[in-house]
């Protein structure tokens, strides 16, 4: 069994602490290296970002931060097929009229290319890169190995760590149902893979010989002594970093975060297309009462961009996404990235 000095080795940090990627705009340069600099691990979330976006958002990091940091990609997840558009598009064009933005428009071709952000993470020289959705192919894996790049993948079952150690992943994350935004399933249906973090980091700590970070409603100090409980190398948190000044998380996503209660946690195909959890609202309830026009990954994603980008604008919390994990009710509030991470260290002490 791998113990916690390993995972600490292997990053090259002083707390086995992993402050979560989250793509779109949360994990900004100024959180990944507040949380390195704060001895834990810093990650950006580089999913929706272009290949000279990910080099800018790395030159801004390293301008940070001398300390080891990791990049995250989605490996995988997009559907294929295609659905008709037209009854989202119905369900759209009021909300769209409400904030006077144009008519919506059937999505066009996702702008993110996997192999291109891969291309650009390698170039950039960032040291550790870590894998949701999925995991790039053996032979990208067996390049980052060789160039001395330590990879981290993400499962939400046993079956799937198991994979990401046959594929040559350095450490996996093992994402409980409890966590905040996109589920990383990517062997069987997302259903079959709502495994509680209690239930699933001990199996996958039996299961694979490489570190285990426990990721899923841990957002305090209990909740990482828990997970130390369980055999875990190290913890990720995600929605425990959502409102410190550092992160890019809009004001209404602040807000609901603040009055967020133990209920109010659903996982929705609402905004993107692919099951993700958050707080509840009303764009939520009213597109999950209408499952038929949901549209599949990432083209539901691409379709409610413009109004979730308006929403924010506008500092309406119920046309926005509002990710969270479970435990969203327990975080620290308006406070600096450190002082997470210096809570949060406490649980592992
Ligand atoms: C706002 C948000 C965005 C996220 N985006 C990503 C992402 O881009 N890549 C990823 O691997 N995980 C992402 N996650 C999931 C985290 O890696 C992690 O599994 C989750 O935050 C753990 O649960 P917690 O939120 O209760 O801490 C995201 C989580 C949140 C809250």
């Amino acid at each position: 069994m791998s113990t916690p000095a390993d995972l600490r080795t292997l990053l090259g940090i002083e707390l086995p602490i992993v402050q979560a990627p989250m793509a779109g705009g949360f994990t900004t340069a100024e959180l990944v290296a507040a949380v390195s600099n704060a001895g834990a691990l810093g990650s950006a979330g580089a999913a929706y970002l272009t290949p000279s976006a990910i080099h800018a958002l790395v030159a801004e990091i390293r301008l940070r931060t001398q300390r080891p940091f990791a990049v995250n990609l989605f490996a995988g997840g997009i559907e294929a097929g295609e659905a008709d558009p037209a009854p989202m598009l119905a369900l759209l064009g009021p909300l769209h009229d409400r904030f006077g933005i144009p008519p919506p428009q059937a999505p066009g071709a996702w702008p993110y290319d996997f192999e291109e952000q891969l291309a650009a993470v390698i170039d950039a020289g960032v040291p550790i890169v870590t894998f949701t959705f999925g995991l790039p192919g053996d032979a990208a894996i067996a390049r980052m190995r060789a160039a001395g790049r330590t990879v981290i993948g993400t499962a939400t079952t046993v079956g799937e760590a198991r994979r990401c150690e046959a594929a040559g992943c350095h450490a996996v994350v093992a994402q409980g149902a409890e966590a905040g935004a996109h589920r990383g399933t990517f062997l069987v249906p997302f259903e079959a893979a709502m495994i509680g973090t209690i239930a699933l980091v001990p199996q996958v700590v039996d299961a694979v010989g490489v570190p285990v970070i426990a990721a899923g409603g841990i957002v305090e100090r209990r909740g990482v002594a828990a997970a130390r409980a369980l055999g875990a190398s190290g913890v990720q948190c995600g929605t425990a970093f959502l409102d410190t000044v550092e992160a890019g998380t809009s004001a209404p996503h602040r807000r609901a975060l603040a009055a967020a209660r133990d209920r109010d946690s659903v996982v929705t195909r609402a905004f993107s297309g692919r099951p993700a959890r958050g707080l509840v609202n009303a764009f939520e309830q009213q597109v999950d009462a209408r499952p038929d026009a949901i549209l599949p990954y990432p083209q539901q994603n691409a379709l409610t961009r413009p109004l979730r980008n308006a929403a924010a604008a506008a500092g309406d919390p119920e046309n926005i996404s509002l990710w969270a994990g479970q435990a969203a009710p327990l975080m620290l509030h308006d406070v600096t990235a450190a002082d997470v991470v210096r809570d949060l260290a406490a649980g592992w002490a």
